[in-house]
């Protein structure tokens, strides 16, 4: 029976995060509502309809850019996951295709929220783009959630992927402000680069970026290296511990503020040692020239472990060879 279950929302079913969030939350006895742009679109919601015979899944309509949209699929809802953001990182105007929507969407889904009168805690997927690009010098430097993207310097120097940094600094701070005026505890969940198997058909940029030095493929060995000049480390979660995580905040009455959701801090040159060596029978690359062999930073957990949250995926080990797993059983990889 639906009435007896706890409510939860979750914007963008059609995702990577949200499709296995949606599926953790069923699997711990939620009724779950989730939007997609088109819910007639049933070979992009295929995922979902198969999850239905987990438990109670309403597959809804809701777009960022319509206010309004997201109040049938929030109404009752105790806990709501803002999951769904323009994430194309390498739009050409940024302000227009990037920013104002994520702020816009994120507005739009709040005001769902404080609409509703059921919802306990809204938890927005941010992104450690909001804390770690920033021009530091040196290294050694270990960031935590007092630590903000500079968004002045990527609005003027504009790197690579400035814009989603931006994005997600300007949503969350949007999120905490609405969520103060309106009495809705809403806190933010950062993803470092997920990786892990996923449940939608299509594959998902960060799980191409993480075999790129695996695939050989050259661009997104670029990225990778983009990555760690722009964002100062290459640093990974477990998308099953990335889901956990969000749920973890939800249910804790006590969760504040923004959480950092970390597994491993490394660099382009060390992953490729451990690539080589854990996969030889890859041709990973081994020459990367003068790029630095050291990330200039890392990002720590420390504030979601001491509230209690334990990491099921620690080891960079575990966690690669799970994409990998998935990687060949998809055809990514050659077995
Ligand atoms: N994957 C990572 O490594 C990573 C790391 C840090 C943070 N994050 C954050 O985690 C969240 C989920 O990312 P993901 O990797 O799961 O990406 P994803 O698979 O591309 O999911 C993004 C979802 O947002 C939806 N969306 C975009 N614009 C929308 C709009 N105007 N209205 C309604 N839905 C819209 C997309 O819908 P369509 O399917 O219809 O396009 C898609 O389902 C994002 O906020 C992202 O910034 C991800």
């Amino acid at each position: 029976m639906t009435m007896d279950k706890k409510q939860a929302c979750v914007t963008g079913g059609n995702g990577y995060i949200a499709s296995m969030l949606i599926k953790q939350l069923l699997q711990k006895g939620y009724a779950v509502n989730t939007t997609v742009r088109n819910p007639d679109d049933l070979e992009r919601t295929a995922h979902l309809r198969e999850m239905q015979s987990i438990g109670p899944l309403k597959i809804m309509r809701g777009d960022l850019d319509e206010e309004g949209s997201f109040d049938e699929a929030v109404a009752g809802c105790e806990f709501v996951f803002l999951v769904a953001a323009p994430v194309n990182l390498m739009s050409e105007n940024p302000e227009k295709e990037l920013i104002e929507p994520a702020i816009q969407g994120t507005l739009n889904v709040l005001k769902s929220c404080a609409k509703a009168k059921s919802v306990k805690r809204v938890v927005l997927t941010s992104s450690a783009a909001a804390v770690s690009m920033k021009n530091l010098e040196g290294n050694g430097h270990v960031l935590d959630e007092e630590a903000w993207s500079d968004v002045e310097f990527l609005r003027t120097a504009k790197p690579p992927t400035w814009g989603y940094g931006v994005s997600k600094v300007q949503a969350e701070k949007e999120a905490f402000r609405f969520g103060e005026e309106n009495n809705l505890s809403v806190v933010t969940m950062l993803p470092t680069l997920t990786i892990g198997p996923s449940l939608i058909p299509t594959v998902k940029t960060s799980i191409a970026l993480s075999l790129s030095l695996l695939t050989g493929t050259e661009p997104l060995i670029n990225g990778l290296k983009g990555m760690q000049m722009i964002s100062g480390s290459i640093s990974f979660v477990h998308v099953e511990d990335i889901c956990r995580a969000h749920i973890f905040v939800a249910e804790n009455p006590e969760a504040s503020g923004r959480y950092i959701c970390c597994a491993v801090n490394t660099s382009l040159i060390e992953l490729a040692q451990f690539l080589s060596e854990r996969y030889p029978q890859y041709d990973v690359p081994k020459e990367f020239g003068d790029f630095p062999e050291k990330a200039k930073l890392s990002l720590s957990s420390e504030k979601l472990v001491k509230a209690g949250f334990e990491f099921n995926y620690k080891q960079i080990e575990e966690i690669y060879d799970d994409v990998v797993e998935y990687a060949k059983s998809k055809g990514l990889l050659k077995k």
